[in-house]
C-alpha cells in the first residue's frame, strides 16, 4: 500500500538554501502528524449537512448529533472499552483532558493529596497534577549511576508502599515523546489499583502507532481508568482532545465549565446541572467537524489494522536506530536498550548544537525535525548530564541544552530514512561549510545568513481570500 498518498502534505517540493528543489520530508510526527486525506474530505462533505447538535428536530441537527455519538462509539471500539466508559471531547489537545482530570480527581478525593508521576513525562502530564495536589512523587527513569532503566515496576511498588495510601493516582505516559518507549501501563495500573490509586495514561504518542486496549478481561485489576489523547497526534488536525474514562468516577466529578448545554433547568436564582455525563462535561458548542473527522480517522485506522501499523513502523524505527548507531559521530538518547518503542529517535551529532543540525536539515535537505527539549525538560536533562559536563567553554552550554528528534508517521518510508541518513552524513562531513552559512544570535540561536522560508512563496492567505472575494462578484 502507498501510505504516503493517504495523507495531505506529503510529496511536495520546497526550495533549499542552495537554490535546489527538494521533496519535503516530514520527520516531526511526534509534535503533530500530517492530516489523513480521507477524513478531511469526508468532513468537508459533511459540512453540507452541518448544524449545531443538541437537537433532533431538524434534519442537520439530528445528523450532527448522531455523528457525534457515532464518533464516541468508534473511539470506544478502537480502545476496547465497554459501556462502563465514557468519551469526552475537551479542548484542543491532550493538555485539556489532563487538566480536567487533575482538577476533578483532586477535588474528589482530597485526603489522597499525593500523585505519582514518572520523570519521563511531557510537561502536560506533570504540571496539571503538580498544581492540583499537595505532594508529587516522581518515578525516575534512571538508576543511581545515571543509566536509563525506563519504567521500573519494583520502584513503583516501593513508592506506593511508602505513600501510606495517600496516592490519588499514577500519571504515566503510554509512550514517551523522548525515548519512544512504550510503558508497561497495564502492569502499572494493576499496582495502582492494589493501593487504591487510579491510573491516568497519557496516550498522546501511543494512540496512532500501536494497538491499545484499555480493558483486560482476564485481569480487570489492570484496566486503565483514564486514557487521554488528541486528534492532531492521530492524523486529524483541527479535532479536539479526548478523555476516555470510567463513567462511574467521572460522574462524581464536579463540572469545571459552566454555560449552555450542561444544565437541565435554570431560574434566576438557581440552576440544575444535567444528569447525563456527556452533557454535564460539555458546556458550549462542541467542535463538531473536528469530532466527526476524528471518528473518520479512527475508523480508517481500524481498517488499516493497528497491529499492521505498529509492525510497519517498528521495522522502520529499528532500521533508523541501527543505521544511526553505526555512525560514530551520532549520540543516541537515552543510552540503554529499549525493545518496545514507537518511531521516536532522539540524538545529537558530536560537537554540533542541536539547533544547527535541525536548521541544516531543513534549509539544505528539506527535512523537518524538532529540536530542544520537547516540553520534557527533566527527562532531556537526565539524558544530557554527561555531555554537558564535558563542554569546555561554559558559554557554549546553552547551545547544547537539547537534542534533535526524528519522529515517524504512517507516511514515512525507507527512502525517506535513507535520505535522512545521507543528509546526516553530509552534515558531519561538511560541517565547516555549513557553520559558515549561519550566524549565532545571543549565544543561543542560529540563523542562516541569507536564506529563509517565506510563507507567501507557498501559501499567500490574503491573496487567496481576495481571489475568492473577487470571484463572488464576477
Ligand atoms: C507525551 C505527550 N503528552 C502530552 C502532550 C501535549 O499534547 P497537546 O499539545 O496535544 O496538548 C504531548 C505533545 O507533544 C506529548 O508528546
Amino acid at each position: 500500500m502507498n501510505y504516503k498518498k493517504l495523507f495531505i502534505g506529503t510529496g511536495f517540493s520546497i526550495k533549499s538554501a542552495d537554490q535546489k528543489e527538494t521533496e519535503r520530508i516530514y520527520l516531526d510526527s511526534a509534535a503533530s502528524n500530517l492530516a489523513l486525506r480521507s477524513s478531511q474530505e469526508i468532513t468537508q462533505e459533511y459540512l453540507n449537512y452541518y448544524a449545531n447538535a443538541h437537537t433532533k428536530v431538524h434534519m442537520a441537527g439530528k445528523f450532527s448529533t448522531e455523528l457525534i455519538t457515532w464518533t464516541e462509539n468508534t473511539i470506544k471500539d478502537f480502545l476496547g472499552v465497554d459501556h462502563t466508559y465514557s468519551v469526552l471531547f475537551l479542548g484542543n489537545g491532550v493538555t485539556s483532558p489532563l487538566n480536567r482530570l487533575a482538577q476533578g480527581l483532586s477535588a474528589l478525593r482530597p485526603d489522597k493529596d499525593t500523585v505519582l508521576i514518572s520523570s519521563m513525562e511531557h510537561h502536560s502530564n506533570d504540571l496539571p497534577h503538580r498544581v492540583n495536589h499537595k505532594n508529587v512523587m516522581y518515578i525516575s527513569g534512571f538508576n543511581e549511576k545515571g543509566d536509563y532503566i525506563g519504567f521500573d515496576l519494583v520502584k513503583i511498588k516501593e513508592q506506593l508502599e511508602n505513600s501510606s495510601g495517600k496516592v490519588d493516582y499514577i500519571a504515566v505516559t503510554g509512550a514517551s515523546n523522548v525515548s519512544g518507549e512504550i510503558s508497561p501501563y497495564h502492569e502499572i495500573a494493576k499496582l495502582a489499583h492494589q493501593y487504591d490509586a487510579y491510573i491516568i495514561v497519557d496516550g498522546a504518542q501511543l494512540v496512532a502507532h500501536a494497538p491499545v486496549s484499555l480493558m483486560r478481561e482476564e485481569d480487570p485489576l489492570s484496566n486503565i481508568d483514564f486514557f487521554v489523547f488528541s486528534g492532531h497526534k492521530i492524523y486529524t488536525p483541527g479535532s479536539p482532545g479526548v478523555l476516555v474514562g470510567k463513567k462511574e468516577i467521572l460522574a462524581r466529578m464536579e463540572p469545571v465549565l459552566y454555560g449552555g448545554g450542561m444544565v437541565s433547568s435554570v431560574t434566576l436564582s438557581d440552576f440544575t446541572v444535567a444528569d447525563h455525563l456527556f452533557d454535564k462535561e460539555h458546556a458550549g458548542t462542541l467542535n463538531i467537524p473536528g469530532i466527526i473527522s476524528l471518528g473518520c480517522t479512527i475508523m480508517f485506522m481500524q481498517h488499516l489494522g493497528m497491529e499492521n501499523i505498529y509492525n510497519k513502523e517498528r521495522n522502520l524505527t529499528n532500521y533508523l536506530y541501527s543505521e544511526l548507531s553505526r555512525i560514530p559521530e551520532v549520540i543516541l538518547y537515552p543510552k540503554g536498550d529499549i525493545t518496545n518503542k514507537i518511531g521516536v529517535v532522539c540524538f545529537n551529532l558530536q560537537s554540533i548544537p542541536h539547533e544547527l543540525t535541525s536548521l541544516i536539515l531543513n534549509d539544505y535537505f528539506g527535512i523537518a525535525v524538532r529540536n530542544e527539549c520537547f516540553c520534557s525538560h527533566p527527562f532531556v536533562k537526565d539524558c544530557l548530564v554527561e555531555e554537558l559536563w564535558d563542554i569546555d567553554d561554559e558559554s557554549d552550554v546553552n547551545l547544547y541544552r537539547g537534542m534533535v528528534r526524528a519522529s515517524l508517521g504512517l507516511y514515512t518510508t525507507e527512502e525517506d530514512l535513507n535520505f535522512f541518513l545521507q543528509s546526516i552524513k553530509s552534515i558531519i562531513e561538511n560541517i565547516d561549510f555549513y557553520r559558515m552559512q549561519y550566524e549565532i544570535i545571543n549565544k543561543t540561536h542560529y540563523k542562516h545568513k541569507t536564506f529563509d522560508n517565506n510563507i507567501k512563496d507557498y501559501f499567500d492567505v490574503e491573496k487567496k481570500i481576495k481571489k475568492y472575494y473577487e470571484k463572488s462578484y464576477s
